[in-house]
């Protein structure tokens, strides 16, 4: 499978690149670490990026404690608006598999249209918590 790798030059994302290479799987970086361009926040770079790709694995993220509250747009920005845009882009370029994977939880698959929800109803609570001052 050629799967598009969010995140892929981080901690958890190059463990997956390396896992899906031993298994003879195509795995595309695509991380601004790497390429100023491949910002999961850019829905044209994401859309490029989605061609011929037939599953997405998602680790891009901002990660950690920030500095303070002064950072909490930039966390909801690359990690919620990030997560949306390329959650839009796969359900416009028909890549339904997006492997769920998580600290806390076992990883398994979920439909996308679920997960665009829940990301969707997170996003829109967390604007609302900003916007009130918390
Ligand atoms: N590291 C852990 O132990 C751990 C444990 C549980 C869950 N996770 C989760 O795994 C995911 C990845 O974490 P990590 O530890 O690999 O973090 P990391 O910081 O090592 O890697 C994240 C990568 O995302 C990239 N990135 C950030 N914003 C981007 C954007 N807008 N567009 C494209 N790429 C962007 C960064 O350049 C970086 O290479 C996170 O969701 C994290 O919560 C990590």
């Amino acid at each position: 499978m050629r799967v598009l790798v969010t995140g892929g030059a981080g901690f958890i994302g190059s463990h997956v690149v390396a896992a899906l290479r031993e298994r003879g799987h195509e795995p595309l970086v695509f991380d601004v670490r790497e390429d100023p361009g491949a910002d999961v926040r850019d829905p044209a770079a994401v859309g490029r990026a989605l061609s011929g790709v037939d599953a997405v694995c998602h680790q891009a993220a901002m990660v950690g404690l920030g500095d303070g509250v002064a950072d909490a747009a930039e966390y909801v920005s690359r990690n919620d608006l990030g997560t949306a845009v390329l959650l839009a882009a796969m359900a416009e370029a028909g890549v339904g598999t997006l492997p769920r994977t998580s600290g806390s939880a076992p990883a398994g698959g979920i439909p996308v249209r679920a997960w665009l929800t829940a990301q969707a109803l997170l996003a829109l609570l967390l604007n609302h918590l900003l916007l009130t001052g918390w």
